[in-house]
């Protein structure tokens, strides 16, 4: 029997590669889009006759229960969210709705439904979690504090307690899982490496003079997304009900280091300058964790580099903008 996976959030960045990675896996895959999200992302498996795309607004339990009854799946994996930091300080209340009553209404269909069937249900969290960490809780573990900077973070919490709370009650089978960053073609433009990427293509094509740029000083664990969504996959084969697991490189990079990444890259210089409204009210300074307790649940090993994620990166905004 072919497997059903669901999929939320499919016209998302991760959530598109990991369609793309249980396509190959030979799924069959339903993935929920809101009404007016683009489908640039998903362009390349549109027409696969495995890949069916549902409209389903989130928050609108009836549109996501629908849509759990109708595909009947064995995975999900919920990884619909408002997921830049920024936009949760100018817009706190939408994303605290979007993130946790989206997941709310998620898992109360599931509860609904699994009276009768068990799926295994994987909820993306996040290492932002974490927030404010001091050298001497580096690496970051499972059992470290957790002391939100954003209210992005603080609506991962709630999704990440909401997981817990809901495999504790009623027995689903719910793995969540802390990525710290994880990047690669199609990520969004306003995240840091793919800002500087698209940047830095424009600035070699002689369109601007200088990369416009942040904090310059915050340090993150960069993996690549394809190593992520299979680290997904696994978390549901082989992870343990109820458990959350991070998932990481576990070697910090100082955001300045991506401008040496791209500059080697493409073989030149690329001066910079600060631009202050690219500054957060609070950023998490240093963000690295550990994360041999899923390495040994269930063997997963990165099989690309941050470098490849920046070249992958470049080549898809020299596409986009078509420039070379
Ligand atoms: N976006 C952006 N743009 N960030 C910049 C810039 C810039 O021009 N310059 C410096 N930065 C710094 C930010 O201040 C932050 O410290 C770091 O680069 C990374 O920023 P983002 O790429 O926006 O990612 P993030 O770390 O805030 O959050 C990402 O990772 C989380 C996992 O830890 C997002 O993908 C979250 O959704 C995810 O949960």
């Amino acid at each position: 029997m072919q497997t059903r996976v669901l999929i939320t959030g499919v016209t998302g960045f991760v959530a598109s590669h990991l369609a793309e990675y249980c396509l190959g896996k030979g799924c069959q895959v339903v993935g929920t889009r809101r009404r007016r999200s683009p489908l640039t992302n998903i362009k390349a498996i549109i027409d696969n006759k495995q890949f069916r795309l549902v409209e389903a607004e989130l928050e609108d339990s009836r549109s996501i229960y629908s849509a759990i009854r109708t595909n009947q799946p064995d995975l999900v994996f919920h990884l619909a969210a408002q997921s830049f930091v920024p936009t949760s300080f100018e817009l706190p209340h939408y994303t605290l709705q979007t993130n946790i009553l989206g997941t709310l209404a998620l898992l109360e269909g599931l509860r609904q439904w699994s009276d009768s069937s068990s799926p295994k249900i994987h909820i993306a969290c996040s290492s932002e979690e974490y927030g404010l960490v001091s050298s001497d809780e580096c690496p970051i573990v499972e059992t470290q504090a957790l002391r939100p900077l954003s209210p992005y973070a603080v609506s991962k919490v709630a999704c990440d307690l909401l997981g817990a709370q809901y495999a504790r009650a009623y027995g689903m089978h719910i793995v969540r899982t802390r990525a710290f960053n994880h990047e690669g073609a199609r990520r969004g433009v306003e995240f840091v490496t793919s800002n500087f990427a698209r940047q830095a293509v424009m600035l070699a094509a002689g369109k601007i003079s200088e990369l416009k740029v942040g904090n310059l000083e915050a340090v993150r664990d960069f993996s690549h997304v394809k190593d992520i969504v299979h680290g997904y996959w696994l978390a549901l084969e082989k992870g343990e009900t109820g458990e959350v697991y991070n998932i990481c490189g576990g070697k910090g990079v100082k955001i300045l280091e991506i401008i040496d990444i791209l500059s080697r890259i493409l073989g030149r210089e690329l001066p910079f300058s600060v631009d202050s409204q690219r500054l957060r009210p609070s950023d998490v300074p240093y963000l690295v964790g550990d994360c041999s307790k899923f390495r040994k649940q269930t063997g997963w090993e990165p099989k690309l580099t941050f470098e490849d994620a920046m070249r992958d990166l470049v080549i898809y905004w020299r596409e986009e903008l078509g420039l070379s």
